[in-house]
């Protein structure tokens, strides 16, 4: 590769999007890439010119190494939305100008459905301007909806927080052993895809019972039917833990989190801001059943919790930031890296490289066949697929007995 290259993060961070960063650095520097430059706060910022040498950070021998271990993106994210090029032309000439200043020969975008949006949106515009500048998309979501790949990095060590952390909570709703018991309603990221809540299942083992039961966005809500197994749950048990999505839905379409707030906050992307289902269901329950309840939100934690990252998920994570840089330097353009499964015992994943049409935009929900029947529990499918991608630990560099991150200045 004789131009420089600029790596950018968009969209919901994960614990791991560092080290699809570090990913390219290493790759870029192997093949011998003069700069490797940050985009600060994602294709927003680039189109402003904001930029910094990744050199600075991770030349440094501890650099890479922190990285990894360092939650949220390092490098700032965003949720802009490419506007339609018609008529738009000057945001995506901006973009071009800016590369050609910096000499930047590839840009790699490090995100979900939305961040490959951009990506095949700057591809197409490339290809149809005859610019030679090529665009890769890494693939990043806790929530795990990106088609064609296998997972997505960034969902090993979500789910891996959401199991620990379930298993945690069931361990101290037990603990009472009351007659009556608490009912905990713990609420679990993934706007419509279920992946997240899904990792509920996983809390499951020798030592724990689990999870008593688990909805998922990909089934609707049925208000009358939860009241109903959560009677009768209190009536036979002297725990309950219930995982919910903050994406459930009645059937009219309306989130659960709407029936409490009808006025919830969209992004760029017209997403729905999720939050306040697990309290929504809690006082519900209390006021219907005179029960203690509890909520839980994982909210932020879910996603940021690098010290607990599946250090498959890390490494993985690296692997596709790596690759993207090889296909790129293989003249590869308008594609986004795959993680593919060649085996789950052992687990062996490898990587492709795939059209981005075909990913941009489209979610990927829960396979139907790997939920049960009773629409409030994963089976044996499900474990077998995900359990692989959740072990493994990198501990944290502790400094003052708190993990130690790498900071943009
Ligand atoms: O896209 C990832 C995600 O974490 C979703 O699971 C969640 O609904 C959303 O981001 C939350 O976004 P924000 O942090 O912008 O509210």
């Amino acid at each position: 590769m004789k131009g420089n290259i600029v790596v950018g993060q968009s969209g919901g961070p994960t614990a791991v999007i560092n080290s699809s960063v570090a990913g390219v650095y290493a790759a870029a520097k192997k093949l011998g890439v003069k700069n490797v430059y940050g985009m600060v706060h994602g294709i927003e910022g680039f189109l402003e010119d904001k930029l910094i040498e990744l050199e600075d950070y991770l030349d440094a021998p501890v650099g890479i190494e922190l990285l990894k271990r360092t939650p949220s993106a390092f490098l700032g994210s965003c949720r802009f939305k490419m506007p339609k090029i018609e008529g738009h032309e000057d945001v995506y000439e901006k973009v071009f100008e800016i590369m050609e200043k910096h000499d930047i020969e590839c840009l790699f975008y490090a995100g979900g459905n939305d961040s490959m949006d951009t990506v095949k949106m700057l591809s197409d515009y490339a290809a149809a301007h005859g610019k030679t500048q090529r665009f890769m998309g890494v693939p990043k979501t806790i929530d795990n909806d990106l088609p064609v790949t296998d997972h997505c990095p960034g969902y090993g060590s979500a789910a891996k927080y959401i199991a620990t952390s379930l298993k945690e909570i069931i361990r101290d709703n037990e603990s009472f052993g009351a007659k009556k018991p608490t009912i905990c309603i713990v609420e679990i990221m993934g706007r419509n895809a279920g992946w997240l809540t899904a990792a509920a299942a996983l809390a499951k083992g020798e030592d724990c019972s689990g999870a008593d039961a688990i909805y998922l966005p990909e089934k609707v809500f049925d208000m009358d039917a939860f009241m109903e197994k959560v009677k009768h749950l209190a009536a036979t048990k002297s725990s309950v833990v219930i995982a919910v999505s903050e994406g459930i839905h009645i059937a009219d379409g309306r989130y659960v989190c709407e029936l409490a707030n009808e006025n919830v906050a969209v992004d760029a992307f017209g997403h729905k801001q999720m939050s306040g289902t697990a309290a929504y269901l809690a006082q519900l329950i209390a006021a219907e059943t005179g029960l203690k309840t509890r909520a839980v939100e994982f909210s932020t934690l879910q996603r940021a919790a690098t010290h607990l990252a599946s250090l498959t998920d890390i490494n993985e994570a690296f692997q596709v930031g790596h690759d993207a840089v090889v296909a790129a330097n293989e003249g590869k353009t308008g594609m986004m890296i795959t993680l593919d499964r060649n085996g789950d015992d052992p687990y062996q994943c490898g990587t492709s490289a795939y059209d981005i049409h075909a990913i941009a935009n489209v979610e990927r929900p829960v396979p139907a066949e790997w939920i049960t029947e009773d629409g409030c529990g994963l089976n044996e499918g499900y474990e077998k697929y995900a359990r692989p991608l959740i072990m493994g630990e990198l501990l944290p560099i502790f400094v003052n007995g708190v993990p130690q991150h790498l900071v943009r200045k």
